[in-house]
């Protein structure tokens, strides 16, 4: 008999590369050729790490401590989270379910793979952060996409849920704050969701990755409402620690081991020499930086809406977290990728195209990171005037 070929397209071919990577590699070559560029594109900290933890990291190093750790991660960094859940969002999180990860990204992976079956559906925000559609497609399941704009404070409303949720649909995943909007779903939008995807038996991711980065008095957790529900975090951003490649996740009791399981396979453990540096994020000392850093987002992001909209961009007035405008520039192009292009080599502002983070009015978009000093985005406005404004 005949062997069966299966010619659908395999999942690998769904995945796009970052556009943000093409635009970082052409400003490389343009800093090669000795032009100045402004980077408002990179989606980290321009901060390095705060020196408490680079201090326990080199400690860490001295005592040998470069061993695979649990898989699930040391367990005094774990009962520093616990404790933290308890003091920022009064929740109690048993140890178990917290799982120390490389990144949020190798979180998003682990959940992935627990979480989403081949041919299954999952909900998620147009735009988005691009790696979760790509993660989703790995599966070979579907990316449900669901269109939100300005309006709307770029997060879903329920309505929109019931419209675009399918028969295949098996979940919902938000980001709060979103990468690249910068806007939060709020707490009576939170609530509801949970309950909604609850009744509606979908289980329910929450991206809380920029937590910490935020400048409103409140951003809720999912968990303050829903234990049944999933959250990846990470190290990255407010602790600043994006090269160091830690973050984890919070998993329900009933998933406690199968994550574990999937943890050892997966990657085994998180760096064991970025946990031990991690464990001085929770000192007073690190809290100073890090809120000091914050106030620094929060001017830059203060003189760049009102520096934007001068200009002739639309932005939302409501940007309550992370460090990115996503703003709408329909006065000047519906090619955000050219317009990107003529900015970075004509003028030497480097930003990101809406078209990296999903479809919906995604060419009329782009995402602008203050992630570079004062100075520099003075520099990036000025070159933006004298492109947009003469
Ligand atoms: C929304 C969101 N989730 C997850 C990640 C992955 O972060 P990391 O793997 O550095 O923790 C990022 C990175 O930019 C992000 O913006």
């Amino acid at each position: 008999m005949r062997q069966q070929i299966d010619t659908s397209p395999r999942p690998l071919s769904k995945v796009k590369p970052f556009r943000v990577m093409a635009v970082m590699q052409r400003a490389a070559e343009l800093e090669e050729q000795g032009r100045k560029i402004v980077h408002m594109e990179v989606g980290e900290p321009d901060f390095s790490t705060a020196q408490p933890i680079v201090d326990a990291g080199k400690q860490a190093l001295d005592q040998g401590l470069t061993h695979y750790t649990q898989a699930s991660g040391i367990h005094e960094l774990r009962d520093c989270l616990v404790e933290h859940y308890r003091l920022c969002y009064g929740v109690e999180v048993n140890r178990e379910r917290i799982l120390i990860t490389p990144g949020a990204s190798g979180g998003l992976t682990l959940l992935a793979n627990m979480l989403i079956t081949a041919g299954e559906g999952v909900l998620l925000s147009d735009p988005a952060y691009p790696c979760v559609r790509n993660f989703i497609h790995l599966m070979a399941a579907e990316p449900q996409l669901i269109p939100v704009g300005i309006e709307q404070n770029f997060q879903p409303t329920l309505s929109q849920l019931d419209h675009y949720r399918r028969s295949n649909t098996t979940g919902l995943w938000l980001a709060s704050p979103s990468n690249p909007t910068g806007t939060i779903v709020e707490r009576g939008r939170l609530q509801s969701a949970c309950h909604w995807a609850k009744s509606n038996n979908l289980h329910l991711l929450v991206d809380e990755i920029y937590h910490g980065l935020h400048y409103v008095d409140d951003l809720p957790s999912v968990l303050e409402f829903d234990e049944s529900s999933f959250v990846v975090n990470s190290f990255s951003k407010y602790f600043g620690m994006t090269g160091w490649r830690l973050g984890w996740i919070v998993v329900p009791d009933a998933y406690t081991e199968t994550a574990n399981m999937l943890a050892q396979n997966l990657y085994i453990s998180a760096s064991s020499i970025a946990q031990y540096a991690a464990l001085a994020a929770f000192t007073d000392a690190a809290r100073v930086i890090f809120e000091q850093r914050r106030q620094a987002f929060r001017e830059r992001r203060d003189f760049l809406a009102a520096a934007l909209k001068e200009i002739g961009f639309q932005l939302t007035d409501n940007i309550q977290g992370a460090f990115y405008i996503y703003a709408d520039i329909s006065k000047f192009s519906d090619n955000c990728e050219q317009f990107c292009h003529d900015l970075l080599e004509r003028h030497g502002v480097a930003i990101t195209p809406g078209t990296d983070f999903g479809e919906y009015r995604c060419n009329e978009f782009v995402r602008i990171a203050f992630t570079t000093n004062m100075q520099n985005l003075e520099l990036g406005v000025e070159r933006l005037q004298t492109a947009l404004c003469s």
